[in-house]
């Protein structure tokens, strides 16, 4: 569940976000595994869930400034991805998930993660190395 540098995408911001990324990701699976309370997950989970919408702004905003030709398709896997996300940690605020939801999430998010970066972001890396 963490980084290594076969998910670098040549750009530090970037690369220090999807550290941080698999880190809440994993601290999320320790706190389900150790069945940590309700509200610690539920804390967790939102963090997460910020993050994640603040990194995928900042990626936008690199993509806009670079002036990436497929921003929008790349924007459009980002939303889905936060939807997704938002709605079950809306589910289980409202007690209609349990932990193994939330695990079972978290397992989704770091495959869907090591996805995107590998098909999605490097091509945004390269991007904006070309273009520096
Ligand atoms: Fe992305
Ligand atoms: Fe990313």
């Amino acid at each position: 569940m963490k980084w290594y540098a076969d998910l670098s995408v040549g750009n530090n911001t970037v690369d220090e976000q999807h550290k941080k990324l698999f880190e809440v990701v994993e601290n999320l699976i320790d706190a389900c595994n150790q069945k940590k309370g309700n509200e610690e997950v539920g804390k967790t989970l939102k963090f997460l869930l910020d993050y994640t919408r603040n990194h995928f702004r900042d990626e936008e905003a690199l993509m806009m400034k670079y002036g990436y030709p497929k921003i929008v398709d790349h924007k459009k896997e980002h939303d889905a991805f936060a939807k997704e996300v938002a709605e079950k940690v809306d589910a289980f605020n409202k007690g209609g998930a349990g932990v193994a939801v939330v695990l079972q999430v978290m397992n989704q998010a770091n495959s869907w993660l090591i996805n995107h970066i590998m098909k999605m972001d490097k091509e945004v890396g390269k991007h904006i190395l070309s273009k520096a």
